[in-house]
């Protein structure tokens, strides 16, 4: 387990971070309504929840009518995941694993659906959409494998360039600290252009005005989560051609993502 991992591990282990998810009500009704729109999906089937944390997807797919739930959590968030379960009376329909998913035996796991809630910034970051997939190959047999077996079903990465004068004016001033010729003494400005250029290597996470776009085209890169290989999750091009259609200073490249969720 590399030190990253063990940092998510940690932190998801909390109450608190489960309860930052919880408390976003975009994701929370978004992933309710697909359960609820989509019952026939989960009547009678078994389902893997993967990355479990309190276990509130296995629950919504309880409610939904599965036979019977599989919630493999890393944490020890699973613990909470139980009493939860127990709490609202699914304890002989779930069961709660606190492995990684790649981890868990193949041998009495063999499930209809599998649900997840993988999407970090940028959509890959933290790697769990690998998870998702090996559980895919490990879990799911390739004759059960459509649409509504994989929750979410797929993702589109968009990109295109933007202008945002303030944004970059507020990137070089975190630099400014390495203008000073006499930083208690000492002379820090041969480090500003290095210090600047560390700055702007770096990717920026935030809102981005749709006004900031320099083109009304994007390019984009779909990943079918029915047949995508790990390997195309852990690299892969978006080849950017868009046209640039209104006049500015080209201050970057912006990237967002759609999830679809009902299969
Ligand atoms: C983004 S949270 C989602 C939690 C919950 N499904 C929800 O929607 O509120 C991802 C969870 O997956 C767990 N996780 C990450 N990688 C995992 C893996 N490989 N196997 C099992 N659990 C994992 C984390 O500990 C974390 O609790």
């Amino acid at each position: 387990m590399s030190g990253d991992n063990e940092h998510f591990t940690y932190c998801y282990g909390q109450l608190k971070h489960q309860q930052l998810m919880l408390e976003c009500s975009a994701r929370m009704e978004k992933y309710n309504a697909a359960f609820l729109r989509n019952m026939v999906n989960y009547s009678d089937k078994i389902v893997m929840d993967v990355g479990a944390g309190t276990g509130i997807l296995s629950l919504f797919a309880l409610q939904a009518g599965a036979k019977k739930v599989i919630s493999v959590e890393a944490s020890r968030m699973a613990d909470y995941a139980k009493r939860l379960v127990q709490a609202n009376g699914y304890e002989n329909k779930c069961e709660v694993i606190q492995k990684k998913v790649e981890n868990v035996c193949t041998e009495g796991h063999q499930v209809d659906v599998i649900v997840s809630e993988p999407i970090g910034f940028l959509l890959v970051h933290e790697r769990m959409l690998e998870s998702f997939v090996a559980a895919r190959d490990k879990f799911l047999s390739p004759s059960k494998i459509s649409r509504s077996s994989m929750v979410p079903n797929s993702a589109t990465v968009h990109a295109t360039l933007f202008t945002d004068p303030k944004l970059h004016g507020e990137q070089m001033n975190r630099a400014s600290l390495w203008d000073s010729k006499n930083f208690y003494g000492v002379d820090l400005s041969c480090l500003k252009d290095d210090a600047e250029k560390e700055n702007f290597s770096q990717v920026f996470i935030g809102n981005v005005d749709v006004d900031s776009l320099l083109s009304d085209q994007v390019s984009s890169h779909f990943i079918d989560f029915t047949s995508v290989s790990i390997n195309e999750i852990q690299s892969f091009e978006i080849p950017l051609s868009v046209k640039v259609n209104k006049t500015g200073i080209l201050h970057g490249l912006v990237c967002w993502f759609d999830v679809e969720l009902i299969g």
